[in-house]
């Protein structure tokens, strides 16, 4: 256990997502202006809704462009065409990528369409994709109930790296009424393993509501542990969580 970690409380998400997303679009202009494209890890669920609402008011008030930004989404659900509206391809596309100048070329995120035959092939390059460009700059979470970051359900290694990967029965339960039915959610996914997300240079946590309170506590005051993958986070020396009050009410 650790108390190093930082965490931020805001009154509530809109001001943590104005706070953030600031800094992230300082981030990104430091870094295009040192000469190279900003690499962002990018998360999905509701929990990165109002950051992206404020990236986009960014854009368009003209302080930030994603011209040289280069994007790789944590994860994709196996079996879900890029068009089926719960993709996560979709999500980014409708919740951020639609409303900014970032080009097709910059964003990447798994395949859910990939085969069994062609994935461990395509996991090893979303990996050599993130190496090629220099690694990530600044990497997006959310947490779910399991305490997962990514899809790194518990018992998801320290060490692990883009992989195909079981949904949790919690998981699938909390993604069903989007689904319109348990029966619907898919069984699979592929992530980004803890390994991966922990090579960010900088992350961010986000954590909204009561729902997540006692979950935000053990990642952050808990063991460091596989059975809540959020817990590394302990040790990366660049995290911070970024809280409403109810969803930093147990710390
Ligand atoms: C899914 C995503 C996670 C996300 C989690 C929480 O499992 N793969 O990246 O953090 O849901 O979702 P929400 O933000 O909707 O609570």
């Amino acid at each position: 256990m650790t108390d190093s970690l930082p965490v931020r409380v805001f009154a509530d998400r809109t001001d943590a997502c104005r706070a953030l997303a600031t800094e992230v679009a300082a981030l990104v202009r430091t870094i295009n202006d040192s000469g190279r494209p900003a690499v962002l890890g990018l998360a999905t669920g509701k929990t990165p809704l109002p950051f992206y609402a404020e990236l986009i008011r960014l854009h368009c008030a003209g302080e930030l462009s994603f011209a040289r930004v280069l994007t790789f989404n944590l994860d994709e659900y196996l079996g879900l065409p890029g068009d089926h509206p719960e993709s996560y391809r979709a999500f980014m596309q409708r919740e951020l990528f639609s409303h900014v100048d970032i080009p097709a070329a910059n964003v990447h995120i798994p395949d859910g369409m990939i085969g069994s035959a062609g994935l461990e092939a395509h996991c090893k390059a979303y990996e050599e994709a993130i190496r090629a460009a220099g690694g990530i700059d600044f990497q997006l979470l959310g947490i779910g109930r399991t305490g997962h970051i990514g899809f790194n359900e518990p018992g998801s290694p320290r060490d692990s790296r883009t992989r195909m990967v079981e949904l949790d029965p919690v998981t699938r339960q909390d993604a069903a009424p989007s689904f319109g039915g348990l029966e619907q959610v898919p069984t699979h996914a592929i992530s980004m393993g803890c390994g991966t997300i922990l090579e960010a240079r900088k992350i961010a946590l986000l954590a909204w509501g009561q729902a997540k309170a006692a979950i935000v506590r053990e990642a952050l005051t808990g063991p460091i542990t596989d059975r809540v993958s959020a817990s590394f986070l302990q040790e990366h020396g660049d995290a911070t969580f970024y809280l409403d009050r109810e969803a930093g009410s147990l710390l």
